[in-house]
């Protein structure tokens, strides 16, 4: 519900309430946090002049205020300060703004401020998704008068809190080993959680989730690109948090009658870090992760021959595929140029290579007669300089003049805030793709940005023209082919944002398919996005990444919770492993409805004894996982259930444990008591268990 008058506005959803009161020309924010909160800020101005202007959520430079602010301009005149105030409350129904907005949120509220001078005005939109409990806000800023403004930044939303003593998680970490959990503890000072290198990245993801006592908040930005996360924690024990695109060498000009619009950032509140993800996940699933409908099932050809797949292997590796139950066989890294054999060449050339591959025709035929669809590896943001395309396309590459450019994993980063390369990028692949015809692509980035050689154009905006230049091409294509599935991936999971789910309904969550680590890193993620946007590959034992050895069992058990696929050599894999995943995919065929679309609750993720449990909505139906990362025996416990219903608990076969079966047991015992996992650490299983894991998947049905 949002509702105002003259001089007040409340935004509610189910659980969340943030009330805005205007004061002597200011709007303050008067309640915030759980919707019952009869906390009233007390907003009268401190007395010792070092910061007068107390709870709000827009802020600039210019009052006696130090803390970070949303919004840094330069002016005509040389000067960098100013005085805003607010104006009137309206309501706008279709909005436009050129990036991402959730879907089912049609009405914002819009919150004018105008400086004293009148030149410019401000715009905060604030929008809700009520059953969600999240809040879309951004900001809009039009230059009136001024002869010519400077926009050093203009963040996407900010809140202020008339206390201290927040805990909040950062989502850090590196290629392979992504969205690890950084717990602090607010301090006095200023806290930055950000990303230069162009995309939202692995080292800092935009997600941040700030906690105390029962409320929960997710802040999380729809944006692909450098974002940047601010918490000023001031020195009266106030707490300011800023989320935005990164003001990194920003520098926008606005003319007269020009405006700047700001990505949009959004807020989730919970009343547990379960209650927020839960939130966070069905607010994805239904307002920003692309829906292609169902996901196919992959083989993909890299963990298998990297740059080795040729026609004299990959007809047989497409035969055991679909013995297994695979229903699209994907050419990943290698089909291209003339001499993809190494990652030093021919990105840029997306032209077949008949000779390694075999003909087109050749290749359809194969599919077609094993009854397998046909995907594709594509890399169109960088370009190699070993090609055959670099005369022709070395003018769109990131490369300043006079310097050695960095070249990363034998490739320059491409200017996609360049319409002329992305016409040129959209007609070549449109080319490619209608003469090809795959029914699945996979989008991959496996560099950073760094040479900014633009000729003759505004350095200030790159970050986010480079930005609207990817959303633009990949909308390109997903109009031109509307029934190509797009998958995103990004060096593994260094672009796993909301903005790139608008585009791709999964992504290749991590390179690393360690059984292990993948715990972390899915059950990371999902705290944030649905389990449906994640897609997870059985892969080899000892593992590509890691050369740490896992029982195929906990391999499978793992990749379930997801868009799942297999991703290793299956021309030298043994019977045993063979047959336990061809069950496996009948197991998730079987399952995959409920395990994609039901609700998603976990147990202490902090614990190394912890369980997942998917859940539909009515509480009948749950398959769950029990995960054992230290070798105790002990009870593991169940989220989600009915605790008043009662359940027929059987586990997934497994052939290295005893089955799990208990009958006509209680929610409430199953999750207050638990399960005791018997078997942990099996003696025969302990050579194939490098990684210290056992994990258990249970099929539970009421009764
Ligand atoms: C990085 C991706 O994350 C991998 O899955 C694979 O596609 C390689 N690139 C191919 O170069």
């Amino acid at each position: 519900m949002i509702k105002f008058d003259k001089d007040f506005a409340l935004i509610r959803t189910k659980e969340f309430l943030l009330e805005l009161k205007k004061n002597n020309n200011q709007l303050y924010i008067n309640k915030i946090g759980h919707k019952d909160t009869n906390h009233i800020i007390d907003n009268k101005e401190p007395s010792n002049l070092i910061m007068t202007l107390p709870n709000m959520t827009f802020s600039y430079y210019g009052e006696c205020d130090y803390r970070e602010s949303l919004f840094y301009a330069h002016y005509e005149d040389g000067s960098f300060s100013d005085h805003f105030v607010f104006t009137y409350f309206e309501k706008e129904n279709n909005v436009n703004n050129k990036w991402p907005l959730p879907k089912n949120i049609k009405e914002y509220l819009v919150i004018n401020y105008v400086n004293e001078r009148d030149t410019i005005s401000i715009k905060h939109y604030l929008g809700i998704d009520e059953v969600n409990n999240t809040v879309a806000s951004f900001y809009k800023v039009i230059n009136k008068k001024e002869k010519s403004l400077l926009v050093n930044r203009l963040m996407s939303l900010q809140l202020d809190f008339d206390d201290d003593g927040y805990s909040f998680y950062t989502f850090n970490g590196k290629w392979g080993d992504e969205r690890n959990i950084t717990v602090h503890q607010e301090e006095i000072g200023t806290f930055i959680n950000e990303s230069k290198s162009g995309a939202s990245s692995a080292q800092s993801h935009p997600g941040i989730i700030f906690f105390k006592n029962n409320d929960y908040y997710l802040f999380n930005l729809i944006f692909s690109g450098n974002h940047k996360e601010i918490i000023h924690n001031s020195h009266l024990h106030t707490t300011r948090v800023l989320i935005g695109a990164n003001d990194f060498m920003m520098n926008i000009h606005l003319g007269v009658g020009e405006e700047f619009i700001t990505p949009c950032a959004t807020l989730t509140y919970g009343k547990s870090l379960n209650d927020l993800s839960l939130s966070s996940q069905a607010f994805i699933n239904s307002n920003i992760r692309y829906d292609d409908g169902v996901f196919p099932l992959i083989f993909n050809s890299w963990e298998a021959e990297e740059f080795n797949l040729n026609k004299s292997n990959w007809p047989s590796l497409a035969k055991k595929a679909k013995e297994l139950g695979i229903d699209t066989f994907v050419f990943d890294d290698g089909w291209f140029g003339v001499n993809r054999n190494d990652t030093d060449h021919d990105i840029g050339d997306w032209t077949w290579n008949e000779k390694k591959m075999g003909s087109i025709p050749f290749v359809k035929k194969t599919l077609n007669e094993l009854g397998l669809k046909f995907g594709l590896w594509i890399e169109p943001e960088s370009l190699s300089p070993l090609s055959n395309v670099w005369d022709e396309m070395k003018k769109f590459a990131l490369i300043k003049e006079g310097d050695t450019p960095v070249l990363l994993r034998g490739t320059y980063a491409l200017d996609y805030s360049n319409k002329e390369l992305r016409d040129y990028l959209f007609n070549k692949l449109e080319r490619s793709l209608a003469t090809y015809k795959p029914d699945y692509v996979k989008w991959d980035y496996n560099r950073s940005i760094v040479d900014i050689g633009l000729k003759n154009k505004n350095y200030g905006s790159f970050y986010f023209d480079y930005v609207e230049g990817f959303y633009d091409l990949i909308n390109r294509l997903r109009k031109r082919f509307p029934n190509i599935i797009f998958e995103g991936c990004s060096s593994g999971g260094n672009r796993f944002d909301s903005g790139a789910l608008y585009y791709f309904g999964s992504i290749w969550t991590s390179d690393c398919t360690d059984a292990r680590k993948r715990i972390t890193i899915q059950e990371n993620t999902a705290l944030m996005y649905p389990l449906k946007s994640m897609t997870n590959h059985i892969s080899a034992s000892p593992n590509q990444q890691t050369n740490k050895k896992s029982s195929i069992h906990d391999r499978i058990n793992v990749a379930l919770f997801g868009q799942m696929g297999v991703e290793q050599n299956l021309s030298n894999i043994d019977e045993y492993e063979l047959n336990n995943i061809k069950e496996a995919f009948k197991f998730y065929n079987q399952y995959k409805d409920l395990i994609l679309n039901g609700e998603y609750y976990f147990s202490n993720i902090f614990n190394p004894l912890h369980t997942w449990t998917v859940v539909d909505k009515a509480k009948d139906h749950a398959i769950a996982l029990l995960i054992k990362l230290v070798d105790k025996k002990d009870k593991l416990t169940l989220v989600g259930l009915d605790e008043n219903k009662h359940y027929n608990v059987v586990s997934r076969h497994q052939d290295n444990a005893s089955d799990i079966v208990i009958n006509n047991i209680s929610g409430k015992e199953l999750m207050e008591e638990g399960i005791e996992v018997k078997d942990s650490y099996l003696e025969s299983d302990k050579e194939d268990n490098e990684i210290n894991i056992s994990t258990r998947v249970l099929v539970i049905n009421s009764i």
